[in-house]
């Protein structure tokens, strides 16, 4: 895995939106992993702006040749529900870019059936030969998407039960009330996400730092879903300076280079060398290789 630290969540978010706008220029023929969540907030406004500023002809091709699909969603919260991640999405995505509502895919919360409509998804992401790059937050228990601990690196696509910590961190969308949350959520599974391309894990703020640290420095277990993603061949985590707070790495190391616990040291803004990271984006030269 490499890391790169930024001083500033302004310019992290700028750096995502820029990774994920070249990944649809440049490779569109694989879908983009989408998350929800606080974190990607940022980086969605600034996605949005890249775009509109893009030359109109451009714009038109992102849009003819988009396909993202998400990572999870609650189950039995209507889409039209402000609280629903296809509401988020379409308020964050679909409408300031412009997109086809058909080309961002969701689980379908609201299916009669969540398990047999988490195989359906399975099935509709595996005809598109699974995904490209995939976005990631995490969770304070160490979630991705909403794979729950204790998780096994081959859990598939499905329906499950959320965690009384997740349905506590994911409260204020809910006034609060963690009994509000739904109890279940259709989720892909580590199945397909560790089988995506690339990954790009995002992580901001000091409550992330622990379980941060944790899950790049702790041997892969399922009681933290995300440590999982070390055995990524193509990982890499994008974080503030808070999240980073407890990982031991040099300050300004040469590009990608990499510590002896294997997580390439970190950069931040202000780093001269950064703007040779600025574009690291989907070169196989440049994109951690292990
Ligand atoms: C949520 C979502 C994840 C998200 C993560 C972090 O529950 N299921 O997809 O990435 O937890 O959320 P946040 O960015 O709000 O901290």
């Amino acid at each position: 895995m490499a890391l790169v630290r930024f001083a500033d969540s302004a310019g992290l978010a700028d750096w995502v939106a820029s990774l994920l706008l070249r990944d649809r220029l440049l490779r569109p023929e694989r879908p983009l992993g989408l998350a929800t969540g606080r974190t990607m907030e940022p980086v969605y406004a600034a996605l949005a702006r890249q775009v509109n500023g893009l030359p109109p002809a451009e714009r038109q091709e992102l849009r003819r040749r988009w396909c993202s699909f998400n990572l999870d969603a609650y189950v039995g919260v209507d889409r039209a529900d402000p609280r629903s991640f296809a509401a988020e999405m379409a308020s964050r995505l679909t409408t300031p870019l412009g997109l086809d509502p058909e080309r961002v895919h969701l689980p379908d919360g609201q299916a009669a059936d969540p398990h047999a409509a988490a195989e359906c998804y399975a099935a509709q992401l595996a005809a598109t030969g699974g995904i490209g790059l995939q976005l990631l937050g995490l969770g304070l228990n160490g979630h991705v998407g909403f794979n729950e601990p204790p998780c096994e690196a081959d859990a598939p696509c499905r329906c499950l039960e959320l965690s009384p910590a997740t349905r506590q961190q994911n409260a204020g969308a809910f006034g609060g009330d963690p009994e509000s949350v739904p109890q279940q959520a259709i989720t892909l599974g580590l199945r397909e996400i560790l089988a995506a391309e690339r990954l790009l894990l995002v992580v901001t703020g000091a409550a992330k730092a622990e379980v941060l640290a944790r899950a790049l420095r702790e041997p892969p277990t399922p009681e933290l879903p995300a440590s999982w993603i070390q055995l990524h061949p193509r990982a890499l985590v994008v974080a503030d300076g808070a999240a980073a707070a407890l990982l031991d790495v040099n300050r300004n190391p040469p590009t990608a280079a990499r510590t002896a616990s294997g997580v390439a040291g970190a950069g931040h803004a202000a780093d001269p060398d950064l703007g040779a990271r600025r574009d690291p984006g989907l070169h196989a030269s440049s994109w951690p290789t292990r």
